[in-house]
């Protein structure tokens, strides 16, 4: 076993940072391959807590290479501060190794983003107005700069030149915004430059060596299977590919690299923004999971909503990424609870899904199936044995595992590294 895929099995936030930090150290790279700093990745080691956007969540590791895929978007200001934090914490940066294809965040994508959202007005999807949305679409459409571009001075004031052509007249003519020249951009952007070369590589060849020389890989998801901009809440999504397919082109490795698919959900479910929510919770138990959960954004700081585990994503997640494992979080914040509720299936206009409507009305008006199981009321977050939790904690992961057809492997009983049950995982020989 050599390359793992862990995504997220809801809508983003599900603790994969925790649970890459956990089984971290059985690797030796992990790879980030898609998305930008709209991911907020939060990793606890010795009552220290760190904040990851961009940069692995195996950073913690001296023996691990983190790798940003060419999938990704990068704000390289957001990058530069995220290291200089890392750094001043005592973490070196020195291995990170960048895809010489990552495309660059510019700053017209963060005026885009906001400008965008406020025209939607109460339409707006609630992004993280971080630019990843435009940057990914000058991607797509071919205007977009690279990190490799960083390194060419001419090249790059053309691409810019190229692009302002453009944004300026959108920036200015559409929204009323002040307008960039290319010599404002290239001299900030290659200011950074100059620290960004020593980490630029092809990265997808690193990875595909490392896999043939029987080397561990461990590539780490962002966001979550229902904000993926084909499988997820269209439009209410990212604009990335945060399914385990996304690992393959995200990273540059063909899919019988991947041996193994780890699908994070935690024991309920939250999402940010705006989009349908069938199980969303809106009363005394919302507010009960917010604040013993702290659900609030680790990137925006936005209140994150909150409802009851829905098994028809979690379900729907095994599917779309082929989910051989799932790791449940966070069934700490259950634990007050008298009894829990779990979505079995939805009902619309007298009709029963047992998988995720494929028609964005019927999701959007569904209403959850539930079926209710009896609470333990009693503190977990020592457990570290499955037998150590009690009962009816045991049958609500195996009510869980039945429903979603795949073991659960590992369970987080807090936000600490050792704050883990684990069932079926295989450390390094
Ligand atoms: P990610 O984006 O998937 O990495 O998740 P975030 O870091 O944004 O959000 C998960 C939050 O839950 C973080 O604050 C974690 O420290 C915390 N967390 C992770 N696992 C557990 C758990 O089992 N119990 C509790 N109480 N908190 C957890
Ligand atoms: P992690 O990796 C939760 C959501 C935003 C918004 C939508 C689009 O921490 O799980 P974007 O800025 O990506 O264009 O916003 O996606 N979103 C996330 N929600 N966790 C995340 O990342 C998210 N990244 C983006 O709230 O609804
Ligand atoms: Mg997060």
């Amino acid at each position: 076993m050599a390359g793992i895929v862990l995504v997220g099995a809801q809508w983003g936030d599900e603790g994969k940072g925790k649970i890459t930090d956990l089984i971290a150290d059985d690797f030796d790279y992990v790879v980030r391959f898609q998305g930008g700093n709209n991911a907020g990745h939060t990793v606890i080691h010795g009552g220290h807590t760190l904040k990851l956007h961009l940069i692995p969540s195996g950073i913690m590791y001296p023996h691990i290479t983190p790798v940003i895929g060419n999938g990704c978007v990068i704000d390289p200001k957001v990058l530069l501060e995220e290291m200089d934090r890392l750094e001043a914490d005592g973490l070196p940066t020195h291995r990170l190794l960048i895809s010489c294809n990552a495309h660059l965040i510019m700053p017209y994508h963060l005026d885009l983003d906001g400008a965008s959202e406020h025209r939607l007005g109460s339409l707006e999807i609630g992004t993280t107005r971080r630019g990843i949305g435009p940057a990914y679409m000058d991607k797509a459409s071919r205007m977009g700069l690279r990190i490799q571009d960083l390194t060419d001075e001419h090249i790059f004031r053309k691409k810019v030149e190229a692009a302002l052509h453009e944004k300026n007249a959108i920036l200015s003519k559409v929204y009323g915004l002040a307008t960039y020249t290319e010599d404002q951009i290239t001299e900030e952007y290659l200011s950074y430059a100059e620290r960004i070369k020593p980490h630029i590589s092809d990265t997808s060849l690193v990875i595909n060596k490392a896999l043939d020389a029987d080397q561990w890989v461990l590539f780490e998801g962002a966001q979550g299977t229902l904000l993926d901009v084909d499988h997820g809440t269209y439009p209410f999504v990212t604009s990335s590919s945060p399914v385990a397919g996304g690992a393959c082109t995200g990273a540059g490795v063909g899919p019988r690299r991947i041996d193994r698919v780890l699908g994070i959900a935690k024991a309920y479910i939250t999402r940010v923004g705006s989009g349908p929510f069938p199980t969303e919770l809106s009363g005394e138990v919302g507010e009960h999971l917010i604040r013993v959960g702290q659900e609030y954004g680790t990137t925006t700081g936005r209140e994150r909503r909150a409802g009851w585990y829905d098994s028809v994503i979690v379900r729907y997640a095994v599917q779309v990424s082929g989910l051989t494992d799932l790791i449940i979080t966070k069934l700490d914040v259950l634990s007050e609870l008298d009894t829990i509720k779990v979505c079995v299936a939805y009902e619309y206009e007298g009709h029963r899904y047992n998988n995720l409507p494929c028609h964005q009305t019927v999701f959007h008006h569904a209403r959850p199936i539930y079926e209710e199981l009896p609470g333990w009321q009693a503190d977990i977050t020592g457990c570290r044995d499955f037998g150590d939790l009690p009962k009816e904690a045991r049958d609500y992961i195996g009510f869980i595992e039945d429903l979603a057809e795949v073991p659960v492997a590992m369970i987080a009983v807090g936000p600490a590294r050792e704050q883990t049950v684990v069932r079926r995982w295989e450390s390094r020989p």
